[in-house]
């Protein structure tokens, strides 16, 4: 999916806000090399560089990536694909946020990703877990069929048992694989869940025509509206997976 940085920015930092939680997890150690997997605009990252000798970001959004250069020069991020890794025996540390849920292949990404840790190295992430947005998801997928277009979400989202169950096949030891709901209050008031859908949605909605857009976005929000607006503001049914493990 195309991701736009400048929007990303400016109306989803809470996306990156809300992983700042996950820090925890990755211990300060100057000797440690640590790869952020799915960079975005390197905002954890820059997090990350304070706690490591190095820290390289990585994404497969080019505008991601030249948006996470320009605001972080001192630190390296690149192009790339978390299916496609190449590293071998690089990272003490292999950190995610809000992207694994973007990748339709788990097995493949946990491979990866042991492959690129060292020995004894140390996974830690956090995504959608199963039941994640699905008010939002299924205000979607009805006003998507009341239009006679098909939707089908391209999101995984496992339950917490059946991550655990990929990270031990993958010989994986977990130390905590557990899901929480969060709910979580989207910015800009009223325009909140139309912004959201523009952003999340943007695959689904740019091959519309604007006035298209606009009609099913507006019917989403009247969907969605009796679960999911408080009175001052959207509050999208976040529920996420939070894993740390070690290779
Ligand atoms: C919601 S953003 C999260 C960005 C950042 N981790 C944060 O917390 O702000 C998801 C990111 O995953 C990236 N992404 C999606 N698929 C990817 C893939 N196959 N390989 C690498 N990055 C990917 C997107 O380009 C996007 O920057």
């Amino acid at each position: 999916m195309d991701w736009n940085a400048t929007l990303y920015e400016e109306r989803h930092g809470f996306v990156a806000e809300y992983g700042k939680g996950l820090l925890e997890f990755v211990p300060v150690d100057p000797r440690q090399a640590i790869l952020d997997l799915g960079c975005g605009t390197g905002t954890l990252t820059s997090e990350l560089a304070a706690r490591a000798g190095t820290v390289l970001g990585l994404d497969a959004s080019p505008e991601m990536v030249t948006a996470a250069r320009a605001r972080f020069p001192d630190i390296d991020f690149i192009t790339g694909d978390a299916l496609e890794l190449s590293f071998e025996n690089r990272f003490d540390t292999v950190f995610s946020n809000a992207v694994f849920h973007w990748l339709p292949d788990h097995d493949r990404l946990l491979k990866n990703i042991r492959r690129a840790l060292k020995p004894g190295g140390r996974l830690v992430c956090e995504f959608g877990a199963k039941g994640n947005v699905a008010a939002v998801e299924n205000a979607f997928a009805r006003a998507c069929e009341e239009r006679g277009l098909r939707y089908e979400s391209r999101f995984t989202f496992p339950e917490p048992e059946a991550f655990a169950r990929q990270l031990a096949e993958n010989r994986f030891t977990c130390e905590l694989v557990v899901a929480y709901a969060r709910p979580t209050v989207l910015q800009n008031g009223e325009s909140g869940l139309r912004h959201w859908l523009r952003q999340f949605f943007a695959a689904e909605l740019r091959p519309l025509p604007e006035s298209a857009q606009e009609a099913l976005t507006s019917r989403v929000e009247e969907l969605a509206r009796p679960s999911l607006w408080n009175g001052k503001a959207w509050v999208a049914d976040y529920r996420r997976l939070r894993a740390v493990a070690h290779s």
